[in-house]
């Protein structure tokens, strides 16, 4: 990895372009109204590691270039953007996704940066993924970054955006949602719709319409998504994707790239890496709050609770991606397809040897014993469930650790033709619902959590056994 300091003296705008480590004076009238922040973030030493040098530049705001694109002049970051920008032709995403599994989220941001330059930005929702503005601001290049302020936030979020600005000297460009769609919604329905009938109406009014707006002026975009987030709807998420869902500049499918470069962190090496940098950080985390987002949706999670139980607590976790990732959700009906092939030809899952596999007749049997001589731990399951498949491993290991101690582990499938009586009996509400049937008692208890892990599983069922 080339270490470089660079010098670059230019131009006619003034410029802040922390790659080369220099702040130049701006001046007013390129910018139109706004005045750049006095403090100027610049890293003393910038990391080349594209091994490039600059050879000219051009200011990073021209005209937008839809009518729609994602911001006026004046509220975007004064840099200027060395001509090294690759050009990009069509390229196959899942190789470079494949080529860039390993590297570091710095050399990843570093090459989404260089390859849209004034095309790509960071999409920063006021939590831990400030982590994505410091890669950038280390790779040295000028970066731009958005956030959806759906008038609903935490006040302590809006006021980290106002420290991250002037810890960075940036200026984060906002994408406010349509006044008269928000009036709509809120004569309509009230203030708070979504604890009745669902998030998803109010997260697409506030939230996805201006992300789509913000995005049909970009080419790529840069998101703080990590596998370890949502075990059932993240675990896949590659490190750069051609956006399955949003529509970029050149309009059409498959014109914006998705770019997230913690992809493969874990939350603690997020933590790790903001407090060893020093940055700013969303006073809710020390109230409790891992996850953040609006502020009616979101809560404070107790110790060991996991980070998506905060969001949206009062639904089913598989409707927990709000729209703007909804790509992660690969089906959501009963009658769907997985991949293209039909529900019934997926194959099973849990197949530890030491798992019990129920029948209807069997949990019927079950649930009738009163003095039960062991307790039972049951999950109601779809094989094509993401979220199921996403606890097998966990399951089987749990199911072989208890192998002979007189707690018996089951399966019962709960869909297709089971899935009414799963529902009117068995408490299922959404796949996977897992029971612990006591010993000594004829009445399931819900396992109410979506830590899924071993670990969890064994506390709860030694709490309740
Ligand atoms: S959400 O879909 O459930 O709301 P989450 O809070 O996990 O998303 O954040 C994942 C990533 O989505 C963030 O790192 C960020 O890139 C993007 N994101 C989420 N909320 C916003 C927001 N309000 N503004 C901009 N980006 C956001
Ligand atoms: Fe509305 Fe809650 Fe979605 Fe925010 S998170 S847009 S308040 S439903």
């Amino acid at each position: 990895m080339a270490m470089s300091v660079n010098v670059s003296s230019s131009s006619s705008s003034g410029i802040i372009n922390s790659r080369f480590g220099v702040s130049l004076e701006p001046k007013v009238s390129q910018i139109g109204s706004l005045r750049l922040l006095d403090r100027v973030h610049v890293a003393p030493v910038s990391l080349n590691l594209s091994g490039k040098r600059s050879s000219s530049v051009k200011p990073l705001n021209a005209e937008p270039k839809t009518k729609d694109s994602m911001i006026p002049l004046a509220a975007t970051m004064v840099a200027e953007i060395a001509e090294e920008v690759e050009v990009v032709e069509i390229e196959d995403f899942e190789e470079l996704a494949k080529k860039l599994e390993n590297a570091s989220p710095l050399e990843i941001m570093d090459k989404a940066l260089g390859k849209y330059g004034n095309d790509i930005a960071i999409a920063f929702s006021g939590a831990e993924d400030v982590a994505l503005i410091e890669y950038a601001h280390l790779t040295g290049r000028p970066f731009r970054v958005f956030s959806l302020d759906t008038g609903r936030l935490n006040p302590e979020t809006y006021r980290f955006f106002d420290a991250v600005e002037k810890h960075y000297g940036i200026r984060i460009e906002y994408m406010f949602p349509d006044s008269v769609e928000v009036q709509g919604l809120v004569r309509s329905k009230g203030l708070f719709s979504f604890y009745e009938d669902g998030h998803q109406e109010c997260c697409r009014v506030r939230k996805v319409r201006p992300l789509r707006r913000a995005l049909k002026g970009l080419k790529a975009w840069i998101t703080g998504q990590r596998k370890d987030q949502s075990p059932g709807t993240r675990s896949e998420i590659p490190v750069v994707q051609v956006d399955p869902v949003f529509e970029g500049l050149d309009g059409g499918v498959g014109s914006l790239v998705k770019w997230n470069p913690v992809a493969n962190v874990e939350g603690n090496d997020v933590w790790n890496f903001l407090r060893t940098m020093d940055v700013p950080v969303n006073t809710l985390h020390a109230a409790g709050y891992i996850s953040i987002g609006c502020e009616p949706c979101t809560k404070a999670v107790l110790p060991g609770q996991h980070e998506r139980e905060g969001r949206w607590w009062w639904e089913d976790a598989k409707a927990k991606e709000c729209g703007l990732h909804k790509g992660n959700v690969k089906e959501n009906s009963d009658d769907a397809k997985v991949n293209g092939e039909s529900k019934s030809a997926v194959a099973d899952i849990f197949k530890s040897e030491n798992l019990v596999t129920l029948s209807r007749q069997g949990i019927e049997n079950l649930m009738k014993l009163e003095n039960r001589k062991e307790p039972w731990i049951v999950v109601l399951y779809a094989p094509w469930c993401p979220f199921c498949q996403a606890m097998e491993a966990s399951y089987d290991e749990l199911a072989d650790k208890l192998a002979g101690s007189g707690i018996k582990v089951a399966k019962f499938r709960a869909d297709g033709d089971q899935k009414e009586f799963a529902k009117q009996e068995l408490q299922l509400g959404s796949f996977p619902t897992i029971l612990v049937f006591p010993k000594n008692s004829s009445r399931p208890i819900k396992y109410p959590s979506e830590k899924r892990d071993v670990e969890s599983l064994t506390s709860f069922l030694n709490l309740v056994r």
